[in-house]
């Protein structure tokens, strides 16, 4: 049997299998609220197949949300509108997870539908933004820097989002420190220039995120706790591979069980060259540095492609985005390509139409 459709064990819980769906914007909810669409999407690749299906950058704070558009979980009536949703995920076979959000000085942006590009004024529907410091990113509007009291009250932000995520059925909380969103911000140098507790060192740079793991974990024991990190900036004097694997160990530490890696996002400026698995290497890096699980992601469209990062011992998962987009049935196309079409989690009332082996 391949390795892309055996079991993993995660603190304690099964899934099902190793192709799992990363985290996709839809910017399509009203006042953070999931709807009808992100129900379909989210569920559809369930009945694909996924081993997790991870629902999109899920804001913790209205703030945080990189458009007016993003879901999330700072209240009630959206933890409330999501619980459906998983409920339709997890009755699929997949695990239910959720990416953990603040976007710092790259909220208030306009959706990609909107045609137009950059920060969403005040007067138009957009908010001040926050960062670690008052740089922007270029293009964006200014932000204002967080004091201590606006860093507490991120972190107590991350903690009840989980705990309204777990009362929704997420089973596993993935904490978004890629992309050049807020966490991220706080660990990179280019972004952070704090010269307090929160920034200069490594240690006081990845601070904001330690924390919020240990609260993350206190308000939500039982869920299974995952970060996604870029692993580079693809800039000169930026963060790195050798940094990322140093605080994904002390993230271990602290309690995180599996680490998503990304790259990228964090300055305008970055230098990255994208193709077939572009970013393996980076989750490969890691997982031999910090010893940890790691999952890879990337253009990574076809079982075999996927079957191999596995099997070269470069990552423990493979996560995809878009392929899941273009085939929401992917984790069932990907057996049959690995000639092992009955490995894949076909839905009974899809069995009709599986390929023989
Ligand atoms: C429509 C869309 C929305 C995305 N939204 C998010 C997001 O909410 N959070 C995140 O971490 N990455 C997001 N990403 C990045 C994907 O999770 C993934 O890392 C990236 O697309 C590379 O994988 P792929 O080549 O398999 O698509 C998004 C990508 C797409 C295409």
């Amino acid at each position: 049997m391949s390795l892309l459709f055996s079991p993993m064990d995660l603190a304690g819980r099964t899934v099902r299998n190793r192709l799992w769906v990363a985290p996709m914007c839809q910017y399509s909810a009203t006042d953070g609220v999931p709807n009808d669409w992100h129900h379909v999407h989210l569920a559809q690749f369930a009945s694909g197949g996924a081993g997790v299906v991870i629902a999109e950058a899920t804001a913790v704070v209205p703030e945080g949300r990189i458009s007016p558009e993003d879901v999330g979980l700072w209240n009630d009536a959206q933890r409330d509108a999501w619980a459906p949703i998983v409920a339709a995920i997890r009755a699929r076979g997949a695990m239910p997870g959720v990416q953990l959000a603040h976007a710092g000085r790259k909220a208030s942006t306009w959706s990609p539908f909107t045609g137009q590009r950059g920060s969403v004024p005040v007067d138009a529907g957009g908010w001040q933004t926050v960062a670690p410091s008052a740089v922007a990113f270029d293009g964006f509007a200014d932000p204002v820097a967080l004091d201590v009291a606006g860093i507490d009250a991120v972190v107590e932000a991350f903690a009840a989002a989980a705990v309204r995520a777990v009362a929704a059925g997420f089973e596993m909380l993935e904490l978004h420190a890629a992309h050049g969103y807020l966490l991220h911000q706080f660990l990179s140098p280019l972004s952070n220039l704090r010269e307090d507790e929160y920034g200069g060192s490594l240690e006081n740079r990845a601070r904001l995120l330690l924390r919020v793991i240990d609260a993350v974990r206190a308000a939500a024991p039982d869920a299974i706790l995952t970060v996604r990190l870029s692993a580079t900036d693809w800039a000169e004097g930026g963060w790195d591979a050798a940094q990322t694997s140093t605080v994904v160990r002390w993230a271990a530490e602290h309690g995180a069980v599996f680490f998503d890696i990304s790259s990228g996002g964090l300055v305008a400026h970055q230098q990255i060259v994208t193709g077939p698995g572009y970013q393996v290497h980076l989750a490969a890096e890691v997982r031999a540095a910090a010893g940890v699980a790691v999952g890879a992601v990337g253009e990574i469209t076809t079982g075999p492609q996927a079957e191999s990062v596995l099997a070269e011992g470069d990552a423990d998962v493979i996560l995809a985005g878009r392929e899941w987009l273009r085939d929401p049935h992917f984790a069932l196309r990907a057996a049959t390509e690995l000639g092992e079409p009955a490995a894949a989690p076909w839905p009974p009332q899809y069995v009709r139409a599986r390929p023989r082996a």
